[in-house]
């Protein structure tokens, strides 16, 4: 991408990624939670985290929920705004892998379009991509927030899965169908496909 006019970016003198990493002792990377509303992203992202801090990785979790009430509170989820939600969560996530910190991003991300512009901005070799797949008859009887009663009765416009599109992601991914498992058994899958990852060596492994 081009730099904007009168614009002077000064990466060199300026800590590198590596010089983070080697600190941290860990490789960073965006573990990037794709699913629908009331998937398990965030409750399986959260447990995920706690492993991985136990074992002395330095993580940031980003959420959807969380998110859209600060830096992108002015945005909605009509799918020009979901682009630009998605492109700044992936110019942030940019900010802290440059510091060497590993992000689980939990986004609905739910085009293809989306998810291929997360890659094109955070680089395809530092996106480790995750579908948590579950069915929307699940997510719809669990209904926590109640949004899909309301997106049936047409007070949500525009609602994952109900009057918005959902796609199966169409690049190579880690998916955990968690119909039937615990939490602890989706974030334990997870975990065991992107350990080999994260570490620099096996010394995290074992603890
Ligand atoms: S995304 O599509 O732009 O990636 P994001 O993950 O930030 O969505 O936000 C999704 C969360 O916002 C859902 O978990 C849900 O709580 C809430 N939400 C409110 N309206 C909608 C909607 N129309 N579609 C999906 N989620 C919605």
């Amino acid at each position: 991408m081009s730099t904007p006019e009168n614009i002077f970016p000064v990466f060199d003198q300026i800590l590198q990624r590596e010089d983070k990493e080697k600190m941290l002792q860990q490789h960073a990377k965006v573990i990037w939670m794709t699913g629908l509303s009331g998937s398990g992203k965030t409750t399986i992202a959260k447990q995920l985290e706690h492993i991985l801090h136990h074992k002395g990785f330095l993580t940031k979790l980003l959420d959807g929920d969380n998110i859209r009430s600060g830096i992108n509170n002015n945005l909605t989820f009509s799918a020009e705004d979901r682009a630009e939600n998605i492109r700044r969560i992936s110019e942030v996530s940019k900010l802290f892998l440059n510091c060497g910190v590993i992000c689980i991003n939990c986004f609905v991300s739910p085009t293809n379009d989306i998810r291929h512009k997360i890659i094109e901005i955070v680089g395809e070799e530092n996106v480790l991509m995750v579908f948590v797949n579950t069915p929307l008859e699940v997510c719809e009887a669990r209904d926590v927030k109640g949004l899909y009663a309301k997106a049936r009765k047409g007070e949500i416009p525009n609602f994952t899965g109900i009057s918005a599109p959902f796609d199966v992601p169409d690049m190579p991914y880690i998916e955990v169908k968690t119909e039937g498992l615990t939490v602890e058994e989706s974030a334990q899958q997870i975990l065991d496909k992107v350990l080999p990852h994260l570490n620099v060596e096996d010394s995290k492994e074992e603890e």
